[in-house]
């Protein structure tokens, strides 16, 4: 059941859902979120057993704002602190030290807690209402089944999760990837998962340079964050990434093999490069991809959902740029293709 964010009807009928431990979809500027109370066990092993996520893999905790911080986490390093005071409400989910007697399942039982505070004005109403119905913070994971692309409209989480679920229509996504994630339980910030935020203005706000979740010179293992899986954010058509040249290659035996066998199974493209559709490949879908890695952010996930549903032989995608601005989507691209 889809609900327009707009209405305040909506927003209270949400708001009452999740106070009543029942699911909802909630839009944030990232991606679509299955949300439940994050204090209720029960709420949250749905959100568990709906996504058919293993029980160990943490949520992300969603706050109305930067003064709920101390509910939930044990101590805030002055790195996390100045993140907080950059980013939010936004993007960036910060992995904090927990509070022993707080939100236990939704934090899979790890000694540590994400904590985000989304900007998504549909968001911060639901967050807002919830919290005067008495949910102090809701969990909130992507509202995709386990292993999945992330969903960007309201109707994704439909398709993914069925119409039965409550789902608050906040629009498209603007970001359109997750949130970037930085740990902040080891003395220094590591990030654990790239998203659309700055690199160098994430390091200029912590005040110290963030590390990678590989640093050698981090001695204790990083913490399981299921985004973090190798092959994660997958499709069910096989994804390959190349290069410009390779693709243009791959395009060329391409036409020589559907000359020798017509009516083959095709792949679709998706790639800045111009590229032209070979003669006898009138089915072959090329879909392009925009030059910013803002707006590819944007439309990625709805692109491979698209692209998907067409039953295409595989999915073949141009390598993103080399250069730190796209570090989220080349991260989604490498998972989507392992
Ligand atoms: O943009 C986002 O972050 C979206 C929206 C809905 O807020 N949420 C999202 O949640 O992407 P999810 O569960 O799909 O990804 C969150 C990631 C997971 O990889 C999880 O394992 C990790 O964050 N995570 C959450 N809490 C953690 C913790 N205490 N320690 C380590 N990793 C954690
Ligand atoms: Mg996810």
């Amino acid at each position: 059941m889809i609900r327009p964010g707009s209405d305040p009807e909506a927003i209270a009928l949400a708001a009452r859902a999740l106070a009543a431990g029942e699911l909802i979809g909630l839009p944030t500027e990232t991606v679509y979120g299955l949300a439940a109370d994050a204090s209720s066990d029960a709420a949250v092993a749905k959100v568990y057993a709906a996504k058919k996520r293993p029980a160990d893999h943490p949520l992300i905790v969603h706050v109305t704002d930067a003064a709920r911080v101390p509910e939930f986490a044990r101590e805030v390093p002055d790195f996390a602190q100045r993140l907080i005071d950059a980013f939010w409400p936004g993007p960036l989910t910060l992995i904090l030290p927990r509070r022993p007697d707080v939100a236990a399942a939704a934090a899979g039982g790890q000694d540590s807690i994400g904590l985000r505070c989304p900007a998504h004005p549909v968001a911060q109403a639901i967050l807002a209402a919830a919290w005067r119905d008495g949910v102090h913070g809701v969990a909130a994971p992507s509202a995709n089944r386990f292993g999945r692309v992330s969903p960007t409209t309201a109707q994704h989480v439909t398709d993914e999760l069925g119409a039965r679920l409550l789902v608050i229509d906040g629009g498209a996504c603007d970001v359109g990837i997750e949130s970037t994630i930085v740990d902040c339980t080891r003395g220094l910030p590591v990030l654990l998962r790239p998203g659309v935020l700055d690199r160098a203005a994430l390091d200029a706000a912590a005040g110290v340079a963030l590390h990678d979740r590989d640093d050698p010179q981090l001695k204790q293992a990083a913490p399981r964050a299921s985004g973090t899986l190798a092959s994660h954010y997958a499709p069910s058509a096989r994804v390959t990434l190349m290069d410009a040249d390779e693709l243009a290659g791959a395009l060329a035996s391409l036409a020589e093999q559907v000359v020798r066998m017509p009516g083959q199974p095709l792949p679709a493209l998706y790639a800045r490069a111009p590229l032209h559709r070979p003669e006898g490949c009138a089915g072959l879908v090329i879909r392009r991809m925009p030059d910013g890695a803002e707006a590819v952010a944007h439309e990625l996930f709805a692109v491979l959902r698209e692209l998907d549903a067409l039953n295409v032989a595989g999915i073949w995608i141009e390598r993103p740029p080399a250069d730190a601005a796209w570090d989220g989507v080349r991260d989604r691209l490498q998972r989507a293709a392992a």
